[in-house]
């Protein structure tokens, strides 16, 4: 989805905006641009269709050395891919350009009224409508901050705007339901803002995450180079703060070929270090705040791949506590007007926090009196500000598009606040024993990972099939979901998950010797789903099985066999089977040559219905 940066500072602003722009690459965008104050004092602006390359090499050659400067990646809602439609929007001859994430929701009715006064637009943009309503005020004779205040008011729905403004060289921004960070380096006396967090990293040495309605205002003075205001003008506090370590670089992949691979990687670390941080570490406070909350019943509520991981808490929960949970996508759950009760409690699961979907779901619970609880791995983000509670899934940035380490985090994260519940409490005996088991999973998925030729050697054998059924019961089910939705994201083959029960109600109309039944099999319910891979067999379908090891048995009947060292994991053994699928999409996705981090028409960061 859109990405914004701005920045304000003595080092050249052009290359630290489209530095932090390439850093946004990942969320998805379909053209790109910049605007600035050149040398010569004249407010420029350029801006591209197609990758941020095409802007650079727009640049070549061009005077492009400035104090300050905005920037914006766009994926397109309004208007179609064209340079026309890319961001920044700008009025040079006022000195004044501006960018957009969101929706501008009145958009029309603001267009019709200003071209009616004889305002020209340059673009079908809904974003364009600020910048028109901003010069509108000015005309008007308001000063620049209340121009842009008074357009804000004007608008309707979820947005976030940054302008730029030539006369006072300085730079605002204000937000309503969208993300907006700001970042200062006191070292270096820059200022920052962007629309992710991530964009300033290694850069601001503290962060600011703004409040819905607060006007920030970026100036070049050393005194106060960020300020905030309420729009009556007032100084605000609304805002929340936090430092930043300069060292941190995530922007890195290693030796990695993928940010995926580097983050599939990743979690035997990021394993084990969960039950320090909710047991011994800064957690504690959040897992004990979690606790204080209504739980009646629980309405479980997420998008995609954190949905399924929902599948995964919700069996955790009502497994060992007897707590009803409901769980429902959020973009149905919003629309449904669902029974909700003041007792019950209501749990978001997000990556990025900021997915809109998610977001109204939340914003109806607490509409309700519900209390909410998210479980969320961006720390300032709108859902977990707006939550009554926070559960941090402590992933790090995750740069992939699809989604790999946040889900096991998710799940886990679910699981130790299942399992504080069943215990009542943090005992030294219930610390250890969570301890000892996320080290065993650990292990054990450092044990996987280790044999990642054999997973690419399966890969290699099936990646020309042209369909995929990912099958699995109990537990395993969500594993298959999970497990078919990776592959169909990064390698763009249809692939469908399923309950293995479930498979001869109809689907398996189409199964032949061209379809691959990936077999996600437990040590539970282990003769059941055999036969349900017997059912395939027997017509013909490529049978991968992923299941306990030294399983002759299993073996015999598949084309392909990966055992998995489940034994002692328990309840976590599905964690350790979803890992496995992680490779086996990641290795065919490569053989099939995908863009694999940034896959075609996926955003990360979800922010628009
Ligand atoms: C799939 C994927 C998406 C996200 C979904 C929710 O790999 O990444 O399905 O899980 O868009 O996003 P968050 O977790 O940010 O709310």
């Amino acid at each position: 989805m859109c990405g914004i940066v701005g920045h304000l500072g003595p080092q050249n602003s052009v290359d630290v905006v489209i530095e932090g722009l390439k850093r946004l690459e990942y969320r998805g965008y379909d053209s790109a641009g910049v605007s600035f104050i050149s040398s010569d004092n004249e407010l420029v602006v350029y801006k591209k269709k197609g990758e941020i390359v095409n802007l650079i090499t727009e640049l070549e050659g061009k005077d492009v050395k400035a104090r300050s400067s905005i920037g914006h990646t766009r994926w397109a809602t309004h208007g179609g891919v064209n340079d026309e439609n890319a961001h920044p929007h700008a009025e040079p001859e006022r000195g004044i350009s501006m960018v957009h994430n969101g929706i501008i929701e009145n958009a029309g009715e603001i267009r019709e009224d200003l071209t009616s006064r004889g305002h020209k637009f340059k673009s079908e943009t809904d974003s364009e409508c600020f910048l028109r309503l901003v010069i509108f005020h000015l005309d008007e004779g308001l000063h620049i901050k209340d121009a842009i205040i008074a357009s804000f008011k004007r608008i309707q729905g979820h947005s976030a705007f940054v302008i730029l403004y030539k006369e006072t060289d300085e730079i605002y921004a204000i937000k309503n339901g969208a993300p907006l960070v700001c970042g200062i380096n006191e070292i270096n006396s820059e200022v920052f803002v962007s629309s992710d967090p991530y964009a300033l990293a290694g850069m601001a040495n503290k962060i600011y995450f703004p409040e819905n309605q607060v006007l920030c205002h970026l100036s070049p003075s050393n005194q106060h180079l960020l300020n905030f205001y309420e729009l009556d003008g007032e100084k605000s506090t609304r805002y929340m703060s936090k430092k930043q370590n300069l060292d941190h670089d995530p922007a890195s992949k290693g030796d990695y070929d993928h940010y995926m691979l580097k983050e599939i990687f990743e979690q035997p670390e990021l394993i084990r270090s969960l039950t320090q941080f909710y047991f011994s570490g800064e957690g504690r406070a959040s897992l004990e705040a979690a606790l204080d909350l209504p739980r009646a019943n629980i309405h479980i509520t997420a998008c995609g791949t954190a949905f399924y991981a929902g599948i995964v808490i919700k069996d955790f929960i009502e497994k060992e506590n007897r707590i009803s949970c409901k769980l429902e996508v959020a973009s149905e759950f919003r629309y449904r007007n669902p029974v909700l009760s003041k007792d019950e409690l209501a749990l978001f699961i997000s990556q990025s926090g900021e997915t809109a979907d998610t977001l109204a779901a939340q914003q109806l619970c607490k509409d309700y009196g519900v209390k909410t609880l998210s479980i969320v791995n961006t720390e300032g983000s709108t859902l977990y500000r707006d939550c009554d509670a926070n559960l941090l899934i402590r992933a790090g940035v995750e740069i992939g598009v699809a989604s790999t380490k946040a889900f096991t985090q998710q799940a886990l994260t679910g699981y130790l606040f299942s399992q504080v519940i069943k215990e009542g409490g943090f005992t030294d005996s219930v610390k250890n024993a969570l301890s000892a088991k996320l080290a065993l999973l650990a292990e054990r998925i450092d044990n996987l990972l280790a044999r990642e030729e054999e997973i690419r050697e399966i890969a290699k054998s099936i990646y020309q099939y042209n369909g995929f059924f990912f099958t699995g019961r109990g537990a395993y089910f969500p594993i298959a979901l999970e497990g078919a939705l990776k592959l169909k994201e990064i390698a763009y083959v249809h692939a469908e998950g399923y309950a293995a029960g479930e498979l001869k109600h109809g689907p398996i109309a189409l199964i032949d010797d061209q379809k691959v039944n990936v077999a996600l099999v437990g040590t539970e319910l282990f003769e059941k789903t055999v036969s349900n891979i017997q059912e395939i067999k027997a017509r013909d379908g490529v049978i991968v099985s992923i299941g306990p090891r030294d399983n002759k048995e299993l073996k015999e009947i598949s084309d392909y066999y990966f055992g998995v060292e489940l034994e002692g994991l328990g309840d976590l053994a599905p964690l350790c089977l979803n890992v496995v699928n992680q490779l086996l999409s990641y290795h065919i996705a490569k053989l099939l040559g995908t863009d694999i981090d940034k896959p075609r028409n996926l955003a990360k960061s979800v922010t628009v219905e």
